[in-house]
């Protein structure tokens, strides 16, 4: 045979094997037999030794594994890894759907599909074919495992047909069936070895491994739930899982009522229901249900939060129960004084982990449980979350034991501690004088999401603090060396980083600073959104409650404790002393492109050429404030496509003109 025919023949088999793999691994609806495969798979296997030349990355033969990788080379994400937000509550998932309902005009729908428990991957196609898998990593990075990834048969390694984008993205989650993770530990059992602990350890443990070969024993599967491209052909999430199925792609089968279009919060709650109930029957472990908006001009609109899309959210089924014995109860106070009474229990084995302590929430949990020192408790453990105490074991518990009181005084400071009406937890009212608290304000304060203070962490805090240097986040800036050398285990060069430190984060910007400042309920996004808003310090503290709540994401809640914060004279003492050691106080204005649109107010609606942030963005460099909904002080309504039909109405009924992007464009130049 000469290397044409060679090519030929190789070519033809690889075609045919990937099809007949599509349809035993993917379709479930294999027409050869094992043994009609395995010949086939010898035979291009033999052609590609003999012609090496010949042989591709992404042939059939690749399959089996075969080659090792050393280290795994880190790649950045094209698209960031992001999570999802979750609750266990049903109540927070209605919450979640009446605020896109509020946030959006279009008639909504949801994909409800399952959360799958395994580890997530980003794989990329490039003219049809696979081109690398990397992991999740921390969400902007991750790891190349592109050779283990061919090794799991459902995933295509070339795509069928002819129609997909040059270059996309799919993400999906890797899981190891529970039929092949009983087998794995059948056989560990038979060679004494240590069961594995689950299925997703082991499946994240399995992606890892550095000998393919050996992966591709592990029979490894894999779901796919989002494609990412520029170019996408389709306007909805579930369009585009049907458009992946067609590719070749494993998805969820809405015939098994994997996956489903939902209409409205009852049929999402069904759906639900449908799968708590369900759940042990499939073959695969999944730890809850995904909501998803389908429609991606919607999901567009509702954008993200610093960590997850708020067009999606995940509902997580309660985890599996244990009982232990409960040795004693413990109280934590935190940054906020708030005091949390904590088990602490006779060590036991929960999905996969050895918990020894356990949330007991406050003072009316204990009390609604009956929960006393020496009880058997029932123990729950959900994702990362802190275990709970669910009951106590009535039949077990020992005689005499007697009822828990809970403390009426600081277990640091010997504070008495108070208690707001209609509030659950307890508080320690020594703001500045019970040390936990003033730790754990600084420790927020140098976190790396606020200032990011280099060469400080958690214990040189204590440090400080118990030795009398500091006693809040402004008398960092007035350290100097030569205090800070004396501390243990702060050589010259530790007390200098540390001092450097701390000058450079003069430079955060504002709404990190205001982040840092702990204020409660004011994380990372609703800095961002306060700072932008009031433009500086002062506005945000001497703004009344109803300004705040003017502003598009700050509700009640928030503006009563912005309110509350900036009411503590200590505050604003605090807050001077920052501003005097030259912290950002307000943020950089950028100068605008043109004054063409100043004094104007704006409200963007529909789809557009661009991202619609771009163009909210163009308008603001232009001078035009930006509005969230149509009011008598709109000047313009720019309407883009599938804008919805009451934001018109209402703006025709108050007479706002309403413009198009082209219209705005000439309005800029
Ligand atoms: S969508 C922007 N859909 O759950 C977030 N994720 O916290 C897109 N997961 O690490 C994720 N099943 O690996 C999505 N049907 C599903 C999922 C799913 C499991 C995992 C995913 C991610 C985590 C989200």
């Amino acid at each position: 045979m000469n290397s044409e025919q060679a090519k030929q023949s190789i070519d033809q088999l690889s075609e045919e094997l990937h099809e007949h793999n599509h349809r035993y691994y993917v379709q479930n609806k294999p027409i050869i037999s094992d043994y009609d495969f395995d010949l086939k798979l010898k035979e291009l296997q033999k052609l590609e030794a003999d012609f090496p030349q010949l042989a591709s990355e992404n042939s059939p033969t690749k399959r089996v594994g075969g080659d090792i990788t050393d280290r795994f080379e880190k790649v950045k994400h094209k698209y960031p890894m992001l999570s999802l937000s979750n609750t266990y509550n049903f109540d927070e998932i209605r919450e979640w759907e009446a605020r896109i309902k509020k946030n959006t005009d279009d008639h909504i729908e949801y994909v409800c599909e399952l959360k799958y428990d395994g580890v997530a991957i980003g794989i990329t196609y490039k003219g049809g074919e696979l081109f690398q898998g990397v992991t999740r990593g921390d969400g902007q990075t991750g790891e190349n495992v592109t050779a283990n990834v061919r090794t799991i048969s459902s995933i295509p390694i070339k795509l069928n047909g002819t129609d997909f984008p040059e270059e996309f993205e799919i993400r999906g989650e890797i899981f190891l069936p529970l039929r092949v993770f009983a087998e794995m530990n059948e056989q560990r059992a038979e060679a004494g070895e240590e069961p594995y602990m689950n299925p997703r350890n082991t499946a994240s443990g399995t992606l890892k491994l550095q000998d393919s070969s050996v992966v591709a024993t592990r029979k490894l599967d894999c779901f796919l739930y989002a494609v990412y491209g520029e170019s996408l052909p389709t306007k909805s999430h579930k369009e585009n899982l049907d458009f992946a199925e067609r590719l070749g792609f494993k998805v969820p089968e809405a015939s098994k009522k994997r996956v489903a279009l939902c209409r409205n919060i009852d049929e999402i709650e069904k759906f639900i229901n449908y799968w708590d109930e369900k759940r042990f029957e499939l073959p695969f472990e999944i730890d809850g249900i995904v909501i998803k908006v389908n429609s991606y001009a919607t999901q567009q609109q509702l954008g993200y939060t610093a960590k997850s899309p708020r067009w999606a959210t995940a509902y997580k089924f309660k985890a599996e129960r244990v009982s232990t014995v409960l040795n004693k109860i413990s109280y934590q106070v935190g940054r906020t004084g708030a005091i949390t009474p904590v088990a602490n229990l006779e060590p036991v084995l929960i999905a996969g982990t050895i918990v020894k302590r356990a949330s007991l929430h406050n003072a009316d949990q204990i009390a609604k449980l009956d929960v006393r020192e020496g009880d058997t408790v029932y123990v729950e453990k959900g994702g990362e979350i802190i275990p709970k105490i669910i009951s106590v074991e009535l039949t077990k518990r020992p005689s005499g034991l007697s009822k828990h009181t809970y403390i009426n005084h600081c277990p640091e400071c010997g504070t008495a501690l108070q208690r707001n009406e209609g509030e659950a937890l307890h508080y320690c009212p020594n703001i500045d004088g019970c040390a936990p608290q003033i730790k754990g304000r600084i420790e927020h304060f140098i976190s790396r999401k606020a200032m990011n203070i280099d060469g400080l962490g958690s214990e040189t805090v204590g440090d400080l603090v118990d030795v009398g240097l500091i006693d809040n986040c402004a008398d960092l800036y007035a350290l100097t060396k030569d205090q800070v050398i004396g501390l243990e285990r702060m050589a010259e060069k530790s007390a200098q980083n540390l001092i450097n430190g701390v000058m450079a984060s003069k430079q955060i910007p504002f709404e990190r600073v205001l982040f840092a400042l702990g204020i409660r309920f004011v994380g990372e996004t609703v800095a961002k959104t306060l700072a932008k808003a009031f433009k500086n310090i002062d506005g945000i503290a001497n703004a009344e409650r109803e300004e705040l709540i003017e502003v598009n994401e700050i509700g009640d809640r928030i503006a009563d404790s912005v309110v509350e914060f900036f009411d503590e004279d200590s505050n604003r003492k605090l807050i001077s002393r920052l501003k005097q050691f030259g912290l950002q106080f307000e943020i950089e204005e950028v100068e605008n492109d043109s004054e063409s649109l100043v004094g104007k107010s704006f409200v963007v609606s529909g789809v557009f050429s661009m991202d619609r942030k771009e163009l909210k963005l163009i308008i603001e460099r232009n001078g035009g404030k930006i509005l969230s909904g149509v009011s008598a002080k709109t000047d313009f309504l720019v309407a883009g496509e599938k804008m919805g039909p009451a934001k018109r109405t209402k703006a025709e009924k108050l007479e706002v003109a309403i413009i198009s992007e082209d219209d705005l464009m000439q309005m800029i130049n």
